[in-house]
């Protein structure tokens, strides 16, 4: 099985085989539902792993998949890996992490509780925001893991992930403090924590995200 194999297993379309015979595709995507949910994530972790479809493969030291427990009711999606995840191949374990790990720790959800993930799988270099074709690139990762997970709330965190998931263009300031709906799953959108390193003052109000965050999973 090659790389256009599995991803067309995983229901992934890569950009040449948009023509690809309907019917190949429906069969590859007929056995791929024949696996269990857990064979569908490892599957899907492993292709993300050895991908080479942008040019971030050739830069990153590792493929940061996501994190965290494959039945969470929370998904949090960041943006792309920083330096420390792209050594780590965790998501969120730099300082920036380490507050987004103590605001949700302070709702009382650990990072056992939950799942963490990332618009980007790789690192773009300087850590650069992530251009459109590195977004619609990667993105098919992501969509399996939503789909996978079936969160029951998302918080979106920064503005790469939100204005993404919510396919927009607002600011921050207009997406946050509203619920939105990811297809049929309430999402929030709140701070970046580089962001809220930076401008600390912000904190208070990502503390009312939090707590409103809470109030979906009670
Ligand atoms: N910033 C993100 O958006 N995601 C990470 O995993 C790390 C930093």
């Amino acid at each position: 099985m090659d790389k256009k194999d599995y991803l067309n297993l995983m229901g992934i379309e890569t950009w040449s085989e948009k023509a690809e015979d309907d019917s190949v595709t429906k069969a590859k995507i007929t056995a791929h539902s024949s696996l269990s949910k857990d064979q569908r994530w490892d599957e899907l972790e492993k292709c993300a792993k050895v991908c080479t479809l942008c040019d971030l493969s050739k830069t990153r030291t590792h493929v940061v998949f996501g994190s965290g427990n494959r039945n969470a009711q929370l998904l949090v999606i960041g943006e792309a890996p920083g330096q420390n995840e792209d050594l780590q191949g965790l998501p969120f374990v730099g300082r920036g992490g380490q507050l987004l790990t103590n605001m949700l720790r302070s709702i009382g959800l650990d990072r056992e509780k939950i799942y963490i993930a990332n618009i980007l799988k790789c690192r773009p270099p300087q850590n650069r925001d992530p251009n459109p074709i590195e977004v619609a690139t990667c993105t098919p990762y992501l969509l399996q893991q939503i789909e996978l997970l079936q969160p029951k709330i998302i918080l979106a965190v920064g503005r790469i992930a939100a204005q993404f998931l919510l396919n927009t263009d607002e600011a921050m300031a207009k997406l946050r403090g509203q619920e939105f709906r990811y297809h049929d799953t309430p999402l929030l959108v709140t701070y970046h924590p580089a962001y809220l390193l930076r401008a600390p003052r912000e904190k208070r109000k990502s503390w009312d995200d939090m707590l409103r965050l809470q109030t979906y999973l009670q």
